[in-house]
């Protein structure tokens, strides 16, 4: 099913996105003691979504949405995840099976369209549910070796087989920044589209990293919570499970409600404008801090809300999170290849970071490629008769453009690119045509750089001329760093 709306939400964020400014300081959360604060627990240590941040979650959404085949809410995109609990020998931190599958389904509740506000408490109508984000989890699967098995999930947390680790260790057990690495470098099991969740003790209910702040499948990335926040943890308050629910939301993209403050908010059209942070549970005098959109999303679980009022998820963050794990986590990076003429400009482009973009020309003769943008880091790599491989075996390698850069073909004697073929063997021709033609342009390039370049014709060879048959050249552009590459253009004559 194609959602409705959609092209209209499109419109709205892009329209917020042209809107984005300086986002003010909301460091401190302005909290007020007139509702049923929590002022002791610091809910979160994910790093606070900057102005670029919301931008890239922006860019992935405009894009996803103009994907129309990924735009299809029906199909569930189920997630793996690995689980490891790191108690120390006191027994500090120790869940067992029972209370790790109890998470997950508070995750799957939280995540589906069972999330509901909870009817004990006075405030919830009966029925009041959130969306379904089409976003599911299941449990990952690892070999005899412990060696994850990819895409693969088991029943439950404890079917033999399941990605579920429980490990003593004094240190890990109380964790801080220091031991952060190396309880991931020994524990980590899971790839770029699996959830890693560590359960220890630390500061914070919880903190994780942005897809696109750290690698996807990388060491760093994954989830760390306080273990007593699962449900029916020892953390009164914030004992239902929903501080994983917040944590894998960043993990999927998500800013705070709040991130932005009221004029960004958090990127996401549906979720009304929040100036600070909401940490109680009090809706009868819930908060109004920005003009228009209507009082604070504190049932949002990406507000402070104490776990009773968090049951929420928007249409747009649900939108946001399946265009992150598609983008992010799936690895589509590559774009279809663009054909442009000679002489002819791209159109403007941006590029998520890690994004790549191909641009296939038709030339003839020592060509040059120059590549602007307004906004963030790109590499440029050039090749001629195939895709660029993005590394240093392309043809030519610019890193790190800033406002403008270019790269040249360089020339080469026709005579060696009409060397003796192979039999009347295609593949052969081709691998010979690309190992001469690579061969010849890297020399050019070791020339072109080289402080005190060497001759360019030995006194045997023929005069260099140009070529007599039109070649193709591959331009690939990807964006690096941890912000997009906005209105970039690349022209090559
Ligand atoms: C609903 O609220 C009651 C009372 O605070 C609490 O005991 C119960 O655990 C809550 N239910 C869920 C599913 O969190
Ligand atoms: C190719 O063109 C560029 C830009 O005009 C020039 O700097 C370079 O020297 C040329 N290379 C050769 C080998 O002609
Ligand atoms: C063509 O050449 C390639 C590379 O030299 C070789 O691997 C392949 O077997 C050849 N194919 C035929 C049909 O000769
Ligand atoms: C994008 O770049 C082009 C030149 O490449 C420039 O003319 C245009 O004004 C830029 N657009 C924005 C929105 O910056
Ligand atoms: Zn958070």
């Amino acid at each position: 099913m194609k959602l409705p709306g959609y092209a209209l939400l499109l419109f709205a964020l892009t329209a917020c996105f042209s809107k984005i400014q300086e986002v003010s300081s909301h460091g401190s959360h302005g909290w007020q003691d007139d509702r049923d604060l929590e002022t002791t627990i610091e809910r979160c240590d994910t790093a606070e979504a900057k102005e670029a941040d919301i931008a890239t979650q922006q860019l992935v959404v405009e894009k996803f949405l103009s994907s129309p085949d990924e735009v299809d809410i029906e199909a569930n995109i189920m997630i793996p995840v690995c689980f490891y609990v790191i108690s120390d020998d006191t027994g500090k931190n120790k869940l067992s099976n029972g209370d790790l599958q109890r998470q997950l389904d508070a995750l799957n509740t939280a995540y589906g369209s069972s999330s509901c506000c909870n009817t004990t408490l006075s405030w919830c109508a009966p029925g009041t549910c959130s969306i379904k984000t089409g976003i599911q989890f299941a449990v990952a699967k690892v070999n005899a070796n412990g060696v994850l098995v990819p895409g693969a999930t088991v029943r439950d947390v404890s079917t033999s087989g399941a990605c579920v680790f429980h490990v003593v260790n004094n240190v890990w057990a109380y964790l801080d920044s220091g031991d952060e690495m190396e309880m991931k470098t020994a524990l980590k099991k899971g790839d770029a589209k699996t959830l890693d969740v560590y359960f220890t003790d630390l500061r914070a209910l919880g903190f994780t990293f942005y897809p696109w702040a750290v690698t996807p499948g990388s060491i760093k990335d994954g989830v760390v919570v306080k273990a007593s926040s699962i449900p029916g943890g020892t953390n009164t308050r914030y004992n239902e499970g929903d501080t994983l629910v917040h944590e894998v939301g960043h993990w999927l993209g998500l800013s705070h409600t709040f991130s932005g403050g009221c004029d960004i908010s958090d990127g996401i059209a549906d979720t009304p404008p929040q100036g600070n942070a909401y940490g109680g549970c009090s809706p009868a005098t819930r908060p109004d801090t920005c003009p228009g959109g209507g009082p604070d999303p504190i049932f949002n679980f990406m507000d402070y809300s104490l776990d009773a009022c968090m049951y929420e998820f928007t249409l747009g963050q649900a939108l946001a999170m399946r265009a992150c794990y598609t983008y992010f986590r799936r690895g589509r990076w590559e774009n279809d290849i663009i054909d442009l003429q000679f002489g002819e400009q791209s159109d403007p482009f941006n590029l998520i970071p890690r994004e790549r973009q191909v641009f296939r020309y038709m030339i003839q003769g020592n060509t040059t490629c120059t590549i602007s943008a307004n906004e963030g880091n790109a590499d440029m790599y050039m090749n001629l008769l195939s895709p660029p491989s993005w590394s240093s075996a392309d043809l030519c390698v610019k890193s790190n453009l800033g406002s403008a850069e270019s790269c040249s073909t360089g020339a080469f004697s026709a005579n060696e690119f009409v060397q003796e073929p192979t039999k009347e063997n295609e593949t052969g021709l081709f691998r010979l045509l690309i190992r001469t033609l690579a061969g010849l342009l890297r020399r050019a390039f070791a020339d072109v750089e080289d402080p005190a370049p060497v001759p360019s014709q030995s006194p045997t060879q023929s005069p260099v001329q140009q070529w007599t048959e039109p070649v193709l050249l591959y331009v690939g552009v990807l964006a690096v760093g941890s912000t997009p590459v906005q209105n970039a253009s690349v022209l090559c004559k």
